[in-house]
């Protein structure tokens, strides 16, 4: 099985170390690289893939997984034309509930298989990747050939009974993520009765909007998602806060922004998800 991995970063690079111990893999990247190493929950890993930095000189893959970050869509195209051959199918690996509709300018959408990812991992350095946990990869019925490509790894990869709704409910839990990049403070915040006021008005307007996409979710979400911040460790940064930190762009469009536009879509008001992307966007 061929396989390219567009994006050797946290996820892309972990889940790259992981494929290339069963599959040809070939890494598109954009800071070159010559090896990746993995320290995962199980021990090291290490693989030498090989590495293209140039979109011309891929070669077709059977497999394209996409683990760029959203806001690099379009730069992240360029690796289609090369890499896509007539029956290549392209798995996004990106948070958000728009895997498809993002990558639809390019690719038929028929080829697209979205993937709800939870595996918590970081780059240390360009190859060199912390996966803190084994973690889950949940598809939708349509990417069940992307399972057994997993098979050897400690990943569980499934297919999730309704996609659409476990989307959203990480959509949930991220959309409340917002709070702590905005103030610049971690999980532990979430104790505050105020921020958690926040946090569950975030959540209620991405439940609302959610619901009417189609996904199933519960009245109690709400305060599930607060509960879970104050369970967390209260020093913990969630990606958003770690990418303002680190002055790079943020996913708020693809987390936050995207309530916003689908519940203008279906009439729902969602002022506090518009208000918080307002003053992120300008910072
Ligand atoms: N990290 C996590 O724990 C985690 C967990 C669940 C879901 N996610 C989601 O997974 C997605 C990827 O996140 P991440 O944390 O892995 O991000 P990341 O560490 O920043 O990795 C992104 C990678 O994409 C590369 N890239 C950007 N533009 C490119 C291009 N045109 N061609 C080739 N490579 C390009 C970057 O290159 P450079 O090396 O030059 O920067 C980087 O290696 C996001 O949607 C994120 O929300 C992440």
């Amino acid at each position: 099985m061929r396989i390219a991995v567009i994006g050797p970063g946290a996820v892309g690079g972990t889940v790259a170390a992981w494929l290339a111990q069963a599959h040809d893999v070939q890494l598109c990247a954009r800071t070159p690289l010559t090896a990746l190493h993995v320290e995962t929950p199980d021990g090291p890993i290490a693989a030498r893939p090989s590495v293209v930095t140039d979109p011309t000189d891929a070669t077709p893959a059977d497999w394209v997984i996409v683990a760029t970050k959203t806001y690099d869509a379009e730069a992240t195209a360029r690796w289609f034309p090369a890499l896509l051959g007539a029956d290549t199918r392209v798995a996004v690996f990106q948070n958000g509930v728009e895997h498809v509709a993002r990558f639809a300018p390019w690719i038929d959408a028929a080829r697209i298989v979205p993937a709800i990812v939870d595996i918590p991992a970081e780059r240390i350095a360009p190859g060199r990747m912390l996966q803190r946990r084994n973690g889950s990869i949940l598809l939708p019925a349509r990417g069940a050939e992307l399972v057994p490509l997993f098979a050897h790894t400690p990943i569980a990869v499934s297919v999730a009974p309704d996609f659409t709704t476990a989307a959203w409910l990480k959509l949930c839990l991220n959309c409340a993520g917002a709070v702590n990049a905005l103030i610049q403070k971690p999980a532990g915040i979430a104790t505050d009765d105020g921020v958690a006021t926040v946090k569950r008005t975030l959540v209620a307007e991405c439940v609302a909007v959610g619901r009417a996409e189609g996904a199933v979710l519960d009245d109690d979400l709400p305060e599930l998602v607060v509960r879970g911040y104050r369970a967390a460790d209260p020093d913990s940064i969630n990606s958003l806060h770690a990418d303002r930190l680190a002055g790079r762009p943020m996913e708020i469009d693809a987390r936050n922004g995207v309530i916003v536009r689908l519940g203008a879509h279906h009439g729902i008001q969602t002022p506090t998800n518009a208000t918080i992307v307002a003053l992120l966007q300008a910072v």
